[in-house]
C-alpha cells in the first residue's frame, strides 16, 4: 500500500543562528508531503526567502504564519525600512512569490480522506498577535512592564514589533482576530480544522520556569475556546520554544518549536523534530 501523504509542522526555526541554518540544508526530501511553518523564521526577509527555495525542493505544499521575530524591525530609526502591518505585508507578498498559504489567503482543504470521520479538514493559518491579557488578575494592564522587571525583562517586542499603523499592538491584535473570526465563520459545519498561530490559543497551554512573567506577550483570552468555536482536529503553535503536545476537550494541542541552537539536538536531524499533524 502507497505511504498516506503526510501533513508536517515545525516552528520557531531562528534561521539567524547558523546552525539552524544549516540544518534546513541537510533536511530530507519528503516528496508530495504538506508542511506548516508556525512562525519565527527570521527577522530578516532575505532568510524566508532562503527557506521556502529550499522547501519547496522537498515538500508538495508549504503553509506559514508570522511569529513575532518575523515582524521585529529592528533598526526603526531608519525610515525607509518597513514596520509593523507593512512588514507583514512584505512577507505574504514574498511568501505568495514562492507559492506559500498565509493567513491572508483563502483557507486550503487536507486533500487526503479521513481515517476516522466524514466531512472535510481545513487547514486555516492564522495571525492573531497577543493583547497582554495572559496576566493576573491583580495585574493592571499599565503595571505589566513593573511586575515583569521584578523577575527578568520584558519582551524585545516592546522596542521592535512595531504596531503602525495601529497605535498599539492590542488595537492589531484585535483587528487580527476579528478578521480571522470572520474568516473561520465561513467553513461549513461539517468540516473540522487545523488551527495555526504563532501564539498558543491559551494560557493553561504556557509552562515558562526560566521566564514566568512572559505570558503577557503569549497570547488573547479572546481565543480560550476557538477549538471548540471552530471546531479543531488539532491546533498548532509554537512561541514558547517548549516542545509538547496537549489534549484539551478531545482537541490535540501541538507546540511544534525548534528552537534556538541549545534548545534541539542537532545529531538527531532536523527532520526528527517536523511533528506529524495528519493522519492523526
Ligand atoms: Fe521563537
Ligand atoms: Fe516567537
Amino acid at each position: 500500500m502507497a505511504n498516506l501523504m503526510q501533513l508536517l509542522a515545525i516552528s520557531d526555526l531562528h534561521l539567524s543562528q547558523a546552525s539552524n541554518k544549516d540544518a534546513i540544508l541537510k533536511m530530507s526530501d519528503h516528496g508530495d508531503d504538506w508542511l506548516i511553518i508556525g512562525g519565527d523564521i527570521s527577522e530578516k526577509p532575505e532568510l524566508h526567502e532562503f527557506l521556502f527555495k529550499e522547501l519547496n525542493k522537498r515538500f508538495g505544499k508549504i503553509i506559514w504564519v508570522p511569529g513575532n521575530h518575523d515582524l521585529w524591525t529592528e533598526d526603526a530609526r531608519d525610515q525607509q525600512i518597513e514596520r509593523g502591518v507593512d512588514k507583514y505585508n512584505l512577507l505574504v507578498e514574498l511568501s505568495r512569490s514562492f507559492g506559500v498559504i498565509t493567513p491572508e489567503d483563502p483557507f486550503v482543504e487536507w486533500p487526503e480522506k479521513l481515517q476516522d470521520r466524514e466531512g472535510s479538514l481545513i487547514i486555516a493559518p492564522l495571525f492573531l498577535l497577543y493583547d497582554y491579557s495572559f496576566r493576573p488578575k491583580s495585574v493592571n494592564r499599565e503595571n505589566i512592564k513593573d511586575w515583569v522587571r521584578q523577575v527578568h525583562a520584558e519582551c524585545s517586542d516592546e522596542f521592535l514589533l512595531h504596531p503602525t499603523p495601529y497605535e498599539s499592538r492590542e488595537q492589531w491584535c484585535k483587528a487580527r482576530c476579528d478578521f480571522s473570526i470572520d474568516k473561520l465563520s465561513d467553513i461549513p459545519s461539517t468540516s473540522t480544522t487545523v488551527l495555526i498561530n504563532h501564539w498558543p490559543l491559551r494560557l493553561d497551554l504556557i509552562n515558562l520556569p526560566r521566564v514566568p512573567r512572559f505570558t503577557p506577550w503569549c497570547g488573547t483570552t479572546i481565543t480560550h475556546d476557538w477549538h471548540k468555536k471552530f471546531r479543531a482536529s488539532v491546533v498548532i503553535s509554537g512561541h514558547l520554544h517548549t516542545r509538547r503536545t496537549d489534549f484539551i476537550d478531545e482537541c490535540r494541542f501541538e507546540e511544534v518549536s525548534l528552537g534556538y541552537k541549545r534548545q534541539w539536538n542537532p545529531d538527531l536531524g532536523i527532520d526528527y523534530y517536523l511533528r506529524q499533524i495528519m493522519p492523526l
